[in-house]
């Protein structure tokens, strides 16, 4: 099949989050299918990073979007380690900021230019794509210009359309003074009347209603969304859709996630030999200032800091835990100032025991999933994670919140039957965590003897679960095909 994936995010050109990471392995996982699988993606500034080449494939396309024109260059590489062609939007005007996603008034402009000009590339490359596959609110009004203003082109005749919504927090709602800038004034009518009325455009809800399918990424999360408490007032309009939607379980690129080869590791291990992940340890410790003690736990977090990442329960758990037990703390991240303040100064009264890389760094990330004992991921919600399955890979055991992709992939450790492979925690406040916090501490105990041989059947348990991409791309293809009605 051609497979046309449109992202704001893909792994390593544009990252923020998991979304990057899935646009790079899915495509990835499908092409080591045989299908014919390509990519769009704005071209920001860190795309051009030293080191890397592109080629410029078209010059100066313009689109009319309301009385504006917009023109953008498409230049082209391949995704690293596959012939997965990628395609990038040049357009300085749009794509020259200093971060990916902005509070600009043209944020609406950025990512309909993104829809608009793959669209093009398909057309000045003859390349019918039997399916376009949105990514996102970002990317959430391609299906609808599938079905109205390229319906005339032959080429999009047997295209279909897939949505995967990474997260529902973010919808894309603008005024709908901005309806005629997107260049899709003449199709107003399509849009949903109530939110016009209300003042309002909302891609995301705008991709629920004309996607020919829907998925979201874990079956958890595409049940939570169907629910008032979860839907971000878009649950009405998924359970009308009904059976276009579906949950998938992301996968995990194990060739750059895999701690047997990771190069980015001082010391690489598995599951039948943990010895390099002690060794990783120390290296972590000693990365981040703090003292070595192979008795004491280390507990790594490494997360955006956002409201969805459920850090606010940290804020009274961690001082008190602290107050009570050995572990250390090593946290990487970025975000809201009031985690970044909380975890500055939770650094500065335990010196010894808390580390905070203030920071966005791929090297560290991999180095904390490696070294540390524990895994920290209290989210208050959660489409998937990848985190989690990061740290179930690396023998790190994650404390997590029962919701979404946390609830589809982590099970409580059961120290008697040997099951489970981490700690879930059901209610959404201090006790669970703590709750959550202090059984892992139990059971890691001094790291050593008894203690010691039950950890490790609870890190093996994780380590030896496959979450590779290659089991869970059958899905998609089956979602593909479905819409082709093969
Ligand atoms: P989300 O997409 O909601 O942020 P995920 O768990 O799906 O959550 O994916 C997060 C991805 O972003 C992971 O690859 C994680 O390692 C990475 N990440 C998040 N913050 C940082 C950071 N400060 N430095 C490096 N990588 C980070
Ligand atoms: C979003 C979600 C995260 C998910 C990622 C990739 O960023 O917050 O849970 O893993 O997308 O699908």
């Amino acid at each position: 099949m051609n497979l046309l994936f449109v992202s704001s995010e893909v792994a390593p050109f544009a990252k923020t989050g998991g979304l990057g990471d899935v646009c790079a392995a899915l495509p990835r996982a499908l092409r080591a299918l045989g299908h014919d699988v390509r990519i769009v993606v704005p071209m920001y500034p860190r795309v051009r990073a030293p080191g890397r080449t592109f080629e410029l494939l078209f010059q100066d396309i313009t689109v009319a979007l309301g009385a504006r024109r917009v023109t953008f260059s498409i230049y082209t590489a391949t995704l690293p380690d596959s012939d997965v062609p990628v395609y990038f939007v040049r357009c300085p005007a749009l794509y020259d900021r200093p971060s990916i996603y902005t509070q600009d008034a043209d944020e609406h402009l950025r990512f309909i230019t993104l829809a608009w000009a793959a669209l093009k590339t398909c057309q000045h490359l003859a390349w019918s794509p039997d399916v376009v596959h949105a990514n996102d609110w970002q990317t959430a009004l391609l299906p609808l210009m599938l079905k109205t203003l390229f319906a005339w082109d032959r080429l999009f005749a047997r295209t279909r359309s897939v949505l995967t919504i990474h997260n529902i927090g973010h919808q894309g709602t603008f005024s709908a003074q901005h309806l005629f800038d997107t260049g899709l004034g003449e199709v107003a009518h399509h849009f949903h009347q109530d939110q016009l009325r209300e003042g309002r455009i909302n891609f995301l809800l705008t991709g629920i209603l004309y996607a020919d399918a829907i998925t979201t990424v874990s079956p958890t999360y595409a049940r939570e969304i169907c629910t008032p408490a979860h839907g971000v007032g878009l649950d009405p309009f998924l359970r009308m859709r009904g059976r276009a939607v579906m949950g998938i379980l992301n996968g995990i690129d194990d060739r750059e996630w895999n701690p047997a080869v990771d190069p980015r590791l001082p010391h690489t291990f598995s599951a039948d030999d943990l010895a390099g992940k002690e060794l990783d340890k120390q290296a972590l410790t000693q990365r981040m200032g703090l003292p070595y003690d192979p008795r004491v736990p280390v507990v790594g977090l490494v997360s955006r800091l956002a409201w969805q990442k459920g850090l606010d329960l940290c804020f009274d758990v961690l001082p008190r835990a602290l107050g009570r037990r050995p572990f250390q703390l090593a946290v990487l991240g970025t975000g809201e100032p009031k985690y970044e303040d909380f975890f500055r100064h939770l650094a500065n009264r335990h010196p010894r025991r808390v580390a905070y890389h203030k920071g966005f760094s791929e090297d560290l990330a991999h180095l904390i999933e490696a070294g540390s004992d524990v895994f920290l991921m209290p989210s208050r919600y959660e489409p998937c994670g990848l985190n989690q399955m990061y740290s179930l890979a690396y023998g790190t055991p994650p404390i997590v919140h029962r919701t979404g992709g946390l609830a589809d992939t982590v099970r409580t450790w059961n120290p008697k039957a040997r099951t489970g492979n981490g700690f879930v925690f059901d209610h959404f406040n201090e006790s669970g965590l703590a709750w959550a916090l202090h059984y892992a501490l139990d059971q890691w105990g001094d790291g050593h003897g008894e203690s010691r041989a039950s950890w490790r059947a609870l890190q093996q348990n994780g380590m030896r679960e496959p979450f590779g991409w290659q089991h869970r791309v059958g899905d998609y293809v089956a979602v593909y095909r479905s819409l082709r009605g093969d």
